[in-house]
């Protein structure tokens, strides 16, 4: 007797299409996978049998083959358990030959049959009407998030027993809809609670509304943290394709919530200094997705930027660059998307109170060098905006009105992004920060006035040709935020003003 179950597996965050073939031959009782099964897929064959004989079902005294095709392509993870459970069932007789047709099947069981959740059903779902789906039976919890896509009946599953009962015609299952997408901003955080800072919150505008990367360089209690907090609460809503991106991520690395399972928010993500590399970039012997990806098309915070270890920050360097994230693993390599915004934060020196106007810095001069340096030339050259956070005294706190609210500023911000997003368009690109040389020699066209200003203040600085480019980017969002089609003189000027740091501060 042979069956045949679709399920599917993911690489990276592609999804594609396994077909369970079953054979249940003559001879003694042998129960073997072929077809490149990796640890937990061997595995498999543990918790199918167990499973099978717990719920009554018994296994069958034969010699039972299972075959995942295509043979080619390794499988990992858990979810081939339940295609696998059925298609023996169905092999041995106890589930009906139509019952699967056209269905999709996956989940992990748990050794008394109850059917666990799995990573990445999202981007399987999206692509099983390809594969030639139209129904998925799913773990119960993974429902919603396939219910995201549209045309499909999605069948969640708690228990084996209810997956045998509903295929032999027995008691239904409960059909998942899609739920109303969350999108509601954390309520409790708002630009009003920032006092003061003009030029703080101005480069968080700018940041948002151009995607560019930003430092905030300060002392203790000057409100760093508390403004990049913030970032998320003006940032431009995501379309509906950027919402698939994120969340096909969020899906993969196992951490779609059942009751948002499409990211209404961008995400934001804040790491801990003590992050490893592995886990900032991604891969290691999970091969998940890291931080820099469950970052993309959102926020990548670190907070105490100098804290972090010195690999950590390295490895940030080709994602910021090329805006994905290639991993070696032991046969191939996997590429991760990670296009986000980098906002960091830091003190200016190891006592924090380097330039405070009212505390004296206790620091040598090489100690502050030695910390400075441990941000690299080639990563602050990545970061378009760093700008020098002052603290606003006590009492000035006490005397200055709550400043402007998030949704005033988010409206700017939507404005400019809207400009960028209908020019940027034949490109696919959404955003300033991401153009390329070719964009950048479209867009970016200086007058004359602009471009010896520009001129003069690389040399005068000493800047880098990524700076030059990056500066360019900057200051064509400060065009777009002021709704002009060309970049002026003073729009450069404000651009370049950002990179100081690179030189009088930090190089
Ligand atoms: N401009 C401001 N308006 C309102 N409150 C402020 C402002 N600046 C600082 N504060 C208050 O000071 C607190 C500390 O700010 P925050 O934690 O952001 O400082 P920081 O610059 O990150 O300091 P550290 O370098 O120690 O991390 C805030 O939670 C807030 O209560
Ligand atoms: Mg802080």
């Amino acid at each position: 007797m042979l069956a045949r179950v679709l399920a599917g597996a993911v690489i990276g965050i592609e999804a594609y299409a396994v077909e369970v073939e079953v054979d249940l031959g003559r001879g003694m009782m042998v129960f073997s996978t072929v077809g490149l099964p990796a640890g937990a897929v061997v595995e498999a064959r543990t918790r199918v049998k167990s499973a099978l004989d717990n719920c009554g079902f018994g296994f069958p005294q034969r010699r039972v083959t299972v075959n995942l095709a295509p043979g080619h392509i390794r499988k990992e993870g858990t979810a081939f358990d339940l295609p696998m459970a059925l298609g023996i069932l169905q092999a041995d007789g106890k589930v009906p030959p139509e019952a699967l047709a056209s269905t999709l099947v996956v989940g992990e069981l748990s050794l008394d049959g109850r059917v666990r959740p799995i990573r990445g059903v999202l981007p399987i779902a999206a692509r099983a009407l390809e594969f030639g789906a139209r129904r998925l039976i799913v773990p119960y919890e993974n429902a919603a998030e396939a219910a995201v896509v549209e045309d499909l009946e999605v069948l969640g599953v708690h228990h084996l027993v209810d997956a045998v009962e509903a295929l032999n015609g027995g008691t239904s299952l409960q059909q998942v809809h899609p739920t109303p997408p969350a999108s509601t901003p954390d309520g409790a955080l708002d630009l009003a609670d920032v006092k003061g800072q003009p030029v703080a919150r101005r480069a968080l505008e700018v940041s948002a509304a151009g995607g560019h990367n930003l430092l905030f360089i300060g002392p203790p209690g000057a409100g760093k943290t508390m403004l990049a907090r913030r970032l998320p609460t003006i940032a431009p809503p995501m379309d509906f394709a950027e919402r698939l991106e994120a969340s096909t991520i969020a899906s993969v690395a196992g951490l779609l919530r059942p009751e948002s399972p499409l990211l209404g928010e961008r995400p934001f993500r804040a790491p801990h200094h003590s992050v490893s590399s592995a886990a900032l970039t991604g891969g290691g012997p999970l091969s998940r997705p890291g931080e820099v990806s469950l970052a993309h098309r959102g926020v990548l915070f670190l907070d105490e930027l100098p804290e972090f270890r010195r690999h950590a920050l390295e490895a940030l360097r080709q994602p910021l660059e090329d805006g994905e994230v290639t991993v070696a693993r032991a046969q191939f390599t996997l590429t991760y998307p990670a296009q986000f915004t980098l906002v960091a934060a830091m003190n200016p020196c190891p006592c924090g109170y380097l330039g405070h106007p009212r505390q004296a810095c206790e620091c040598h001069p090489t100690a502050v060098r030695a910390y400075r340096n441990r941000i690299s030339g080639p990563l602050l050259d990545r970061i378009d905006l760093q700008v020098s956070v002052d603290p606003v005294g006590a009492v000035t706190l006490r005397e200055t009105p709550t400043g402007e609210p998030s949704h005033a500023v988010r409206a700017r911000v939507e404005a400019a992004r809207a400009i960028q997003v209908a020019r940027l368009r034949p490109s696919g690109l959404t955003c300033n920060a991401h153009m390329r040389p070719r964009e950048i020699r479209a867009h970016c066209a200086l007058d004359d006035r602009a471009s010896a200003l520009l001129l003069r203040a690389i040399e005068k600085l000493g800047l880098s040709a990524r700076a030059h480019d990056r500066i360019l980017k900057v200051a064509r969002t400060l065009a777009d935020l002021d709704g002009l089609a060309d970049i002026g003189p003073r729009h450069v000027a404000e651009a370049v003003q950002y990179r100081q740091l690179d030189r009088e501060g930090l190089a």
